[in-house]
């Protein structure tokens, strides 16, 4: 299947479940607002506002302060000599492991050239070669040729966001010759969709960090929301994500009523510098392009482990290799492997990876005279709010775009550096379905207020999940591990049992509401990786080591349960293309164990 669907027939007005918080107490009016600032949200910002409309970015921290920013290696696209968008797609497609949408990954080789292209115009800077003055291109896990373009070496996240907020910044300042602006609003978590009494996007309640509970907490009026709020790393204990990788998308999107696909493929990057068993939070990440400069996985005893598992050795695709590295680091009994550059020298690491020697050397490696102790992380959400080819999720106005979509590009693995590329060909596409949209819909009705509250775990909640995650629901999973997740998951559920309810529910407050989405996108990942009884991609189950695709080679869809929040429903597709087909399939008897029988929630309704 897979081609542009008219979702808004999919779904009608669903019944408002939102996060406790106080009612908005100012709002601003726009025709969309975008929420996040990386490559996705910026790109399609600025799209909108070429176009003519009034565009509000709405981000968690500063406009660079995202995930973009931390992007080492660069972004794939068939720019070299002999190469050509027809073995990128061979490569996506051998990566993701039999679950990619081949008409999306076929958009995304197609456009992703001109997309770079269009990138460079924007003000990106490009590493080039000196002779010839052409594009530097290297290479990554999965890629069998010479395809990732990169910036000052290894900081080719931080050059694409310089770049697009400073065009930002001129549109903010200046306007558009099409009548076009865009406003910014910063340090605000976003809280809620909001929806008009017939179930279309009518903008989103948010909360400006700083400004107290009820002052902060405002809205911004539009018909269409681009949701680019990148990933739900802090859902494990370790992880290269930013702080504000809460999963806040994924949470909204559910919580409004949206599907959401492919949770369980987390993908762990395997080099990431590993500080100890005790490490928590953002790790710095060691590039995969280090190893495609010629960098060797050893174990402690200097052994090449893993050539002879895969014809690209080092090179393999991510999940290869993370599981290359867990698998020896069992046999070995130890915590970590290396990563073996001296032969670089100083001068090539001095050049190349600036960022990652000067990350090594704050932690007291030297990776030009010692092999760098590595292991895998958390890194990237394959899956996220599903989306059809113009990036409209199954909510009417509502749009996803960056690492918190699924539009099928991925499938059970991300190829790597194809996250940057995919943010900015979708966001185009969506710039366009929203400007399209713009000129033909009626505004929506006002926002319908009140609605289902759900209470707030308290703030300790977020480590508590971090570490259920981190032991129950990481590189390595099985039935058992998955079971006491979820049973732990519930038990910080304060909408659960009577005896898991804290006495107190919490204050509304940015820690309490992080916490919240946490507990539910963690909820949400479990329950499908528990009903993915295979190994694939990035997920590996040790009680079913292989592939069962007859059974699996299907995507997993959950919503959640209108009438009870508290459950979810997971359906399967009928194939590897989105739509989902299947009659929905709720995880009765697992959800009876997450939830033993109670009396409904005590209402939580607001009037
Ligand atoms: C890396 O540089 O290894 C990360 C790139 C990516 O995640 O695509």
């Amino acid at each position: 299947m897979t081609g542009p669907q008219d979702y808004a027939s999919e779904t009608g007005a669903f019944p408002a479940v939102r996060l406790a918080a106080p009612e908005p107490s100012w709002a601003i009016e726009a025709d969309v607002a975008v929420v996040g600032s990386g490559v996705a949200g910026l790109t399609a910002a600025l799209r909108c506002a070429t176009a003519g409309l009034r565009v509000v970015i709405v981000t968690k921290a500063l406009l660079d302060a995202g995930s973009t920013r931390w992007a080492q290696g660069g972004i794939a696209a068939a720019l070299g000599e002999g190469d050509s968008p027809e073995q990128h797609l061979a490569d996506t497609l051998v990566a993701g492991a039999g679950l990619c949408d081949g008409t999306a990954v076929r958009l995304l080789v197609e456009d992703g050239p001109d997309a770079v292209r269009r990138l460079i115009d924007t003000g990106a800077v490009f590493d080039t070669e000196p002779a010839t003055g052409r594009i530097e291109l290297t290479r990554e896990g999965g890629h069998h040729r010479r395809r990732i373009a990169h910036a000052g070496g290894d900081a080719t996240g931080a050059e694409i966001s310089r770049a697009l907020v400073a065009a930002v910044q001129e549109v903010r300042a200046s306007g558009t010759p099409g009548g076009g602006s865009i406003e910014t609003v910063e340090h605000a978590l976003v809280l809620d969709l909001l929806k008009d009494a017939a179930g279309h996007t009518a903008g989103v309640s948010l909360h400006v960090m700083g400004e107290g509970q009820h002052d902060g907490v405002g809205a911004v009026h539009a018909p269409a929301v681009v949701l680019a709020t990148g990933g739900m790393g802090q859902v494990f204990s370790a992880t290269t994500n930013p702080a504000v990788s809460t999963g806040d998308g994924v949470a909204l999107a559910l919580r409004a009523g949206a599907e959401v696909s492919d949770l369980e493929f987390v993908q762990f990057h395997p080099t990431v510098l590993y500080l100890g068993p005790g490490a928590e939070g953002q790790q710095p990440l060691i590039s995969e392009a280090v190893r495609g400069e010629g960098a060797h996985l050893v174990d402690a005893d200097g052994v090449r482990f893993m050539v002879g598992r895969h014809e690209l050795a080092e090179l393999a695709p991510r999940d290869i290799v993370a599981k290359g590295i867990t698998r020896r680091c069992q046999e070995q009994g130890v915590e970590h492997m290396y990563l073996d550059a001296r032969h670089f020298g100083a001068r090539m690491w001095a050049e190349r990876f600036p960022t990652i020697l000067a990350a090594c050397r704050a932690h007291g490696i030297d990776p030009v005279t010692e092999p760098i102790p590595v292991a895998p992380a958390a890194h990237y959400a394959s899956g996220g709010v599903r989306t059809d080819l113009a990036g409209r999720t199954t909510v009417p106005g509502l749009y996803a775009c960056g690492e918190v979509a699924c539009t099928g590009v991925h499938g059970a693995n991300r190829l790597a550096s194809n996250s940057l590329l995919e943010g900015l060909v979708f966001a185009e596409r969506i710039a366009d379905s929203v400007v399209d949209a713009a000129a033909s819909a009626d505004r929506p009705g006002p926002p319908v207020t009140g609605g289902r509250e759900l209470p707030l775990p308290p703030a300790e909640t977020r480590r508590a999940v971090q570490r259920v995650m981190t032991r129950g629901a990481g590189v390595l999973r099985s039935a058992e591990s998955l079971a006491a997740a979820a049973a732990e998951l519930a038990a910080l559920d304060p909408a659960g049992s009577a005896a898991a309810r804290p006495v107190k529910p919490a204050e509304p407050g940015t820690e309490t509401w992080e916490a919240a989405n946490l507990r539910l996108v963690a909820a949400v990942l479990v329950a499908a990786a528990r009903r993915r009884a295979e190994t694939r991609g990035c997920h590996w189950r040790e009680d079913h080591p292989d592939s069962d695709d007859a059974r699996w080679r299907r995507h997993l869809v959950v919503t959640l349960d209108p009438g009870d929040p508290r459950a979810l429903t997971v359906r399967t597709t009928d194939g590897t293309g989105f739509p989902p087909v299947a009659a929905p399939e709720a995880l009765a008897a697992e959800d009876a164990a997450d939830h033993p029988a109670q009396p409904a929630a005590e209402p939580e309704e607001t009037p």
